[in-house]
Parts: C-alpha cells; sequence; structure tokens
C-alpha cells in the first residue's frame, strides 16, 4: 500500500484544499499518520515557502504540497519546492508532465490528480510516482467520470499506484476503493469537518448536517464544474448561468466567495464540499478521523467477506 511507499502510517491522503489546508493544518495530518498536502491554491512563491517552512517546523513526517498547474507562478513555485526538498507533489488542473520530469531528477515524488484513463497513462509515461484518480463525487473542481468508473478502469490500466479520491468518507467507501484494487485513498470533505481545520464553525457543520442531495455542480455550461452547497449563491448562481453567454458575467456572484465560506457567510459563501457529506456526521479530530476511516474500515470488512461467502455457495 501506498503508507510502505510513502514512509507514511496510514495509506490516507488528506487532499490539498485552497485556502484550508496550509502548512500548519498539513503538519497536523501529518503527524497524525496521514499524508498532509499544501494547497498552493492562487497563491505565490513567496508564501507557499512560507507554509512549507511552517509545516517543517511542525512535523520530521513526510508532507506534500499541490500545484495548480494553471496558476502564474507554478515555476516558481516548483523552484521553491525544489529548493526546499518537498518530498512528494500532487498536482491539479493541467498538464504535468513537464514537472514530473523536473521532480524526478531531484527524486520528488510526483502524484498528479487525474480525471480520465488517458490522463493517467500519459502521467505513467511522463513517471508519474502514483495517480489520484478523484471522481465527481469530490468536493470543489470536478471532472466528468464517477469514482466507480474512473478508479475501476484506471486500476486496469496502469501499473502505477492508484490512490482513490471522490465520496470516501467512511469504512464501506474506503473498503469499496480497496477491493477495486488502489493502493491508498484521497479525502477531503471529512477533514473540513475536524476540531483543527481553520474554517468557521458554520462550514464544518454544513458539512455534518448535509443530506445526499445538497450539492450541487455549478460551472458546468462553461466547462469549470465545481461541487458546491446547495446555498442560496448556488441557486442564484445556476439561474444566471442558464442566461449567461459568457463566464465572465457570472464572475461577480463568485469572486471571494470560497473566503466567505470559509469565513461562515452562509448565503454569499462558496462552500465546495463533496456529495457523499451526509454520511459525514460528527465533528472530529484529524487523529480521530484517520483512525475512523481505518477502524470502520476494519469492522466493515465482513460485509464484503460474507457476500463472496453467499456468492460461493451459488456456484458450489
Ligand atoms: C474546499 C475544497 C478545496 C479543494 N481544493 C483543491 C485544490 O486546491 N487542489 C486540488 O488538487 N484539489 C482540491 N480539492 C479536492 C480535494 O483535494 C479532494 O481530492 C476531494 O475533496 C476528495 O473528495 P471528497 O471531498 O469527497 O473527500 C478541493 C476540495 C475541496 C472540498
Amino acid at each position: 500500500m501506498i503508507n510502505n511507499l510513502l514512509g507514511i502510517k496510514y495509506p490516507i491522503f488528506c487532499g490539498a484544499m485552497a485556502n484550508i489546508t496550509d502548512g500548519n493544518f498539513a503538519s497536523i495530518v501529518s503527524n497524525a499518520g496521514g499524508l498532509g498536502i499544501i494547497a498552493s491554491g492562487a497563491n505565490d512563491s513567496n508564501w507557499v515557502r512560507e507554509q512549507i517552512r511552517i509545516c517543517k517546523s511542525k512535523t520530521d513526517r513526510p508532507f506534500g504540497v499541490n500545484l495548480m498547474l494553471l496558476s502564474p507562478y507554478t515555476d516558481d513555485i516548483a523552484k521553491v519546492i525544489i529548493e526546499e526538498g518537498v518530498p512528494i507533489v500532487t498536482t491539479g488542473a493541467g498538464s504535468p508532465n513537464k514537472y514530473i520530469k523536473l521532480f524526478n531528477e531531484y527524486n520528488i515524488k510526483t502524484i498528479p490528480v487525474v480525471g480520465s484513463v488517458a490522463f493517467a497513462i500519459r502521467a505513467e509515461r511522463a513517471g508519474a510516482f502514483a495517480v489520484i484518480a478523484e471522481g465527481l463525487e469530490s468536493g470543489g473542481h470536478i471532472g466528468e467520470e464517477t469514482t466507480l468508473v474512473l478508479v475501476s478502469e484506471i486500476v486496469k490500466s496502469v501499473n502505477i499506484p492508484v490512490i482513490a479520491a471522490g465520496g470516501i468518507v467512511d469504512g464501506i467507501t474506503f473498503n469499496s476503493m480497496l477491493s477495486l484494487g488502489v493502493s491508498g485513498i484521497q479525502c477531503g470533505s471529512i477533514f473540513i469537518a475536524t476540531k483543527e481545520a481553520p474554517v468557521s464553525d458554520v462550514y464544518k457543520n454544513i458539512i455534518v448536517e448535509s443530506r445526499d442531495i445538497d450539492t450541487i455542480v455549478t460551472g458546468r455550461k462553461f466547462s469549470t464544474p465545481v461541487r458546491i452547497y446547495k446555498n442560496e449563491l448556488a441557486r442564484n448562481y445556476i439561474e444566471l448561468e442558464s442566461k449567461a453567454s459568457d463566464r465572465l458575467e457570472l464572475e461577480k456572484l463568485t469572486i471571494g466567495s470560497h473566503r466567505k465560506a470559509i469565513d461562515g457567510d452562509i448565503k454569499s459563501g462558496s462552500f465546495m464540499m463533496g456529495q457523499n457529506s451526509g454520511l459525514i456526521t460528527q465533528i472530529r479530530t484529524v487523529k480521530e478521523v484517520l483512525e475512523f476511516l481505518v477502524n470502520d474500515a476494519i469492522k466493515e470488512k465482513d460485509k464484503l467477506f460474507n457476500s463472496i461467502e453467499e456468492l460461493k455457495k451459488l456456484i458450489k
């Protein structure tokens, strides 16, 4: 499993989350035995260097940095990653091939987030250490395929480790991914609902109280789909989106809206969160989240084993 390959305790990443997983939060996750990942988001290289140093001052364990490839600062941030000796990089939003080659020269493991089989194969060819197959159940920016379809196809298409992301929130969802053959999982939303997450209680409570139907995907019309909580902002956005002819017309609604969510503005905040948040029912510490995911997976294993035994009886 990926924990053995990366030198972490559990095969669980806390996915990068812009404006949430800073250097301090990443260190908390890594100290608790998962992989903490600093989200570079739209920040410049000075900010990223500062967060890496904060993380390094608080943990000796491996951690990662997420490089958003559409950012104008990507080249500078890549330099900082190399200079600061970051061991693991995940990438999002764009082709990582140029950076995989560069990071491999410095023994930095690159793990791109991928949304299709073709993307995963290209990443493997370019020298990626592993891939994160992220399905559309995820919170935030999403692709076109469900976690089930994407993961089951990618594990058959590449020979590098596959990490599953999107909708994994407890033992049964963790086990379902293990049964597909993944080497680990990446979670986002469940880590927002933690005591240590640097977001308002409003954000945490929305996740804990939400149901299966409480998220919606905005931005499909202009090929920038984002899964968020269905609040007033989301409803207004969807209504405007149906009429808008240009993405810029919608920007007025969304500028600064993720920050507003973090600060607890329930009406105008853009609360990015996963579709399976309905199964996240309590606010835990980061350590409790990691232990819960592993213990619950072990507790729930009989469901799978018993069903297999039933199947065996059918072919006797
Ligand atoms: C608030 C939020 C912000 C996110 N920001 C990023 C990001 O900056 N970079 C990235 O690669 N993924 C980002 N993601 C995706 C997560 O890293 C993770 O893959 C996803 O949340 C997993 O799905 P889940 O929320 O169902 O667990 C974000 C997700 C959320 C909920």
